[in-house]
Order: structure tokens, then C-alpha cells, then sequence
């Protein structure tokens, strides 16, 4: 019998939990393994996840990392470590709390689980990806960011809604970074093949853009408290299946470019194919002068963060 599927999850706040407890529902690893900061909390969740997966006859385990140490040889490590987006808080203003805890955690997988792929949650998602691959030093196809599963999926969501048809038939496209500037795609978004532009008006086509951009403020201002977590979760959750299953679909990951749509040593989101090796192609779609300026100017947004951790030295350890 080959070696059971492990994936352990740094951080089992809102998000992590919610990751580890939709794999231990669908059955898809032998292991997961939480670490947190909040031990005694991680423990809880652990047991309680345990036991709901013994309800539904899965034989997924779900069990706590108490030191780095414990998160050994692991297929996927997500990392969603961190502090949430709270009201009037930007993306951005999480820079350099979670650069650090990211150099951090990421040490203890390079030492732990070297030939784990890591997958990136904690915000600003696309620096934070690539703060993963330079303190990793894993190869880029191992160092992959969520977030266009998630901004693809509340757009598909918004077409429905505006609609009041076409549920799970709905195909949204977004590309460029986690950020208020990324980029939505209508010209590559259809209900059942069927060209937005033939449903819907461009008014209406630009309100679900813009709505789209703001999706994560929109659920961060209802709940006060924090930031999504079902829809993140179940997005990173579909990452982990396409890896651990080798299925080789498409979807738009966090990565970093070498080039790829004219751009170099920078994070941003576009589509690439997923399978056991973890990306395993960059898909390269054609784009419009505006698409292309509109993905210019979500790269630079990266750039001026990245540029800022240089500024601050943080990549020398200062
Ligand atoms: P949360 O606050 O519920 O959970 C974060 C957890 O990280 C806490 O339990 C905390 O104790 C733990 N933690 C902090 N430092 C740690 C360390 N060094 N080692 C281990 N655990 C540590 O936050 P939530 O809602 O789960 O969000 C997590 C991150 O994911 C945030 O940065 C958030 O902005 C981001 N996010 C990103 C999304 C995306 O599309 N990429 C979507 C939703 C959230
Ligand atoms: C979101 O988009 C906070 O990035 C997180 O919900």
C-alpha cells in the first residue's frame, strides 16, 4: 500500500479549519495536521473534526503539529498563518506582520516537509507567495497562492445573482493579484458557453466588475469580526484535490512569473494547470490592450510591495 496523502495546514483559524474540516469530509488525504499558535484551540478543532469524520465514514484523521517538528513529510502544506483583514484595514497594512510569520513558518516546512508543495492563503496573497518561494527556495512550480479560484467563484456568483439564473453553469474568469485592482474578465466569462455580453448589459457587466474587486471588503464589513473563510476555504480545498488527484485542470493560481505575459520576479494570478507536481504548465491567454493594462497595473501593485520588503531589507533578515 502506498503512503497515505498528508497535508498540514499552519494556522487553523477561520480559514484553516474550514480547509481542514471540507478535506475531512471529502475523504481526500489519510492526514491533517493543524499547527497553530493557539494550541489548545487547534487541539479542540482537531478532535471535533476527528469525530465528524468518523460520522460520515471517512478515513481521514485530523490531528495537531505541537512543535514545527511534528509537520514532517508532508505531500501539501497550506499556509493561512497570520492576521485577518479587519474593517479599515487594507490587504496591504498585513505586509510585514505576515512576511514575517510566513519567513517563519516557511522555514520550519523547507526543514520538515522539504518536498512538500506549499500553498499560500495568507494575505497580501501574491507577496506573501513569493516571500514563500525565496525563503523556501523550492522551485516556483511548488509555491502556488489562492485567490483566483475565490474571486472567480464570487463572480460567478454576482453573474447569478444579477441573472436570477444560470447557477452552476456559469464560467467567471479573473486574473492579476488579490487586490482591489485585479483583474475581472467578462470577455472570457460565459453561462453555459453563452457570452456575458449577450446577457447582460455593459452597465451591468461593469457594476459585477467592480463588485467582484471589492468581494472581500463586501463579507469584511457584514461580519466585523473578520475576514470570508466558507468560499476561501472550499477554493483552497479545490487546489488540494487537483494536486493530490493529479487531475491536470485549469484554474487561475498565484504564481510566479519568469516572463509569462511579459513580466519577471513578480507574483501575480493567472491560469495554470495543476497536478501532482504541483503547477505543472502556465497557461498563457490572450489579452486586449485594456485587459493587458489593467493586469500591468495589478503586477505593479505587487511590485511596490515587494519593492517595499526590499526597502526594509527583509529578504537580508533585518
Ligand atoms: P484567523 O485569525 O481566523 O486565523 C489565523 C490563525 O493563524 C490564528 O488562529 C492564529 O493563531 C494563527 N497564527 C498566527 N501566527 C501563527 C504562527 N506563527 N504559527 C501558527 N499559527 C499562527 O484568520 P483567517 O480568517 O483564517 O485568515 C487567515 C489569513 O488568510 C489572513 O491573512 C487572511 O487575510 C487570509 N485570507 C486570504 C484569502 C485569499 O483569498 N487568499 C481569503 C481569506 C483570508
Ligand atoms: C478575501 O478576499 C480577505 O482576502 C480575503 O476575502
Amino acid at each position: 500500500m502506498g503512503k497515505g496523502k498528508r497535508v498540514g495546514i499552519i494556522g487553523a483559524g477561520n480559514v484553516g479549519s474550514t480547509i481542514a474540516y471540507s478535506l475531512a469530509m471529502l475523504g481526500s488525504c489519510h492526514e491533517i495536521i493543524l499547527r497553530d499558535n493557539k494550541m489548545e484551540i487547534a487541539k479542540g478543532k482537531a478532535l471535533d473534526m476527528s469525530q465528524a469524520a468518523a460520522a460520515v465514514r471517512s478515513h481521514t484523521v485530523v490531528s495537531v503539529a505541537e512543535k514545527m517538528s511534528d509537520l514532517t513529510d508532508c505531500d501539501i502544506v497550506v499556509i493561512t498563518a497570520g492576521s485577518p483583514r479587519l474593517p479599515g484595514m487594507s490587504r496591504d497594512d498585513l505586509l510585514m506582520i505576515n512576511a514575517k510569520i510566513t519567513r517563519e513558518v516557511v522555514a520550519g516546512i523547507a526543514q520538515y516537509s522539504p518536498n512538500a508543495i506549499i500553498i499560500m492563503v495568507s494575505n497580501p496573497l501574491d507577496v506573501m507567495t513569493y516571500v514563500a518561494l525565496r525563503e523556501s527556495g523550492f522551485e516556483r512550480s511548488r509555491v502556488i497562492g489562492m485567490a483566483g479560484i475565490l474571486d472567480s467563484a464570487r463572480m460567478a456568483a454576482f453573474i447569478q445573482e444579477k441573472l436570477g439564473y444560470g447557477g452552476g453553469q456559469i464560467r467567471a474568469s479573473v486574473m492579476g493579484g488579490h487586490g482591489d485592482d485585479m483583474v475581472p474578465l467578462p470577455r472570457y466569462s460565459t453561462v453555459a458557453g453563452v457570452p456575458l455580453s449577450d446577457l447582460l448589459t455593459q452597465d451591468e457587466i461593469d457594476g459585477i466588475v467592480q463588485r467582484t474587486r471589492k468581494g472581500g471588503a463586501e463579507i469584511v464589513a457584514l461580519l466585523q469580526t473578520g475576514s470570508a473563510y466558507y468560499a476561501p476555504a472550499k477554493s483552497t480545498a479545490i487546489m488540494i484535490e487537483a494536486i493530490l488527484k493529479d487531475t491536470k485542470q485549469i484554474h487561475a493560481c498565484a504564481v510566479y512569473l519568469d516572463g509569462e505575459y511579459g513580466y519577471h520576479d513578480v507574483v501575480s494570478g493567472v491560469p495554470v494547470m495543476l497536478g501532482a507536481n504541483g503547477v505543472e504548465k502556465i497557461i498563457q491567454i490572450t489579452l486586449d490592450d485594456a485587459e493587458k493594462k489593467m493586469f500591468a497595473d495589478s503586477c505593479q501593485s505587487v511590485q511596490t510591495l515587494i519593492d517595499t520588503l526590499n526597502t526594509n531589507n527583509f529578504f537580508q533578515g533585518a
